[in-house]
């Protein structure tokens, strides 16, 4: 959001504020006033314009002047009512030498999974992408994944969802027969040379006010398991988690740890190098998983993990 813009909203939020008294403050023309408080209104600010002056009355619910207003976090949030997809459109921002930046849309149409499945993301839920130029080498990156995995646990425990996370990246809510649900994919997507990232784009599809019909089989969402939620404070608090964690990267597998279901549990992984099947004992810097097979202890650092049984 442009600064000024920003700062006529800091001002109206504690009460109201006369244009000419406003001017002055931010050091602007009244014209210049009524200009933006006329955008915020079309952005869906509610603010009254009464004798007092200008009043900030309600934020829109989802948007991206509305994630960027009260954010703990310096994104900037390119919002789209619709798009095909929130990863795709990143990558042209990172193409433009962009960063920082969130691509937040209320519906994808051509939403993108992990191993090319198709993502489905209809209208009422979070599907934002996070582009970054992280100072680190590629072997990192499975990190930041971990960071969004946990951002999103944590964002949903708040809002009352019981969420947790399998390796490495799925965030899950396990029904009452103890059958474990999606709530969230993660799609990280990397260009970069051997030593060092260029752009990072971590995408994170939140199956929020959404319903499970909706959705694939074996997925679930925030409004089924506890009513809607308000989209702007959730994703607030995702890219407020994820801004913390990815400043302190070693911060980002304890963390982890503390919000996963894996560990502790018999595991089979699918990996590119074969399925390794064992107790999930732990969990390395950045993401790798250790299992303890019965011919010996095995290291994995990319895979499809399922759940077997707790050991
Ligand atoms: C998975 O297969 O589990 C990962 C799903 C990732 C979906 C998200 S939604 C936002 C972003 N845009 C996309 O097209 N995909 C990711």
């Amino acid at each position: 959001m442009q600064d000024t813009r920003h700062r006529v909203l800091d001002a109206i939020a504690d009460g109201p504020v006369a244009g000419p008294a406003l001017a002055d403050r931010l050091d602007v023309s009244r014209a210049a006033v009524w200009k933006h408080i006329e955008a915020l209104r079309e952005a869906g600010f509610a603010i009254d314009g009464g004798d007092d002056g200008y009043e900030l009355v309600s934020t829109p619910e989802f948007g991206g002047e509305s994630v960027e207003f009260g954010l703990d976090a310096p994104f900037e949030v390119e919002y789209h009512d619709t798009i095909p997809s929130t990863n795709d459109r990143a990558r042209e921002l990172a193409a433009d030498g962009r960063e920082d930046v969130v691509v937040l849309a209320d519906e994808q149409t051509g939403g993108r999974g992990r191993l090319d499945r198709e993502w489905a993301s209809p209208s009422g839920g979070i599907w934002l992408s996070i582009l970054l130029r992280p100072t680190v080498p590629p072997a990192d990156a499975p990190a930041f994944t971990l960071a969004a995995a946990v951002a999103t646990a944590r964002a949903a425990r708040e809002a009352g969802v019981d969420a947790t996370i399998k390796w490495p990246n799925d965030v899950l809510v396990a029904d009452g027969d103890g059958r474990q649900r999606k709530l969230t994919g993660i799609l990280t997507e990397m260009e970069g040379e051997a030593d060092r990232v260029s752009w990072l784009v971590v995408g994170t599809g939140i199956n929020a006010n959404v319903d499970a019909a909706e959705l694939v089989d074996g997925a679930t969402s925030i409004r089924e398991e506890n009513g809607d939620v308000n989209r702007r404070v959730f994703t607030q608090r995702v890219l407020e988690v994820f801004h913390e964690l990815r400043s302190d990267l070693n911060a980002v597998v304890p963390a982890w740890r503390d919000l996963a279901d894996t560990l502790g549990r018999r595991v089979r992984v699918d990996t590119p190098g074969g399925e390794v099947v064992g107790e999930a004992v732990g969990v390395e810097f950045p993401g790798t998983l250790v299992v303890e097979t019965d011919d010996g202890t095995v290291r994995v650092s990319a895979g499809d993990c399922e759940h077997l049984r707790a050991v």
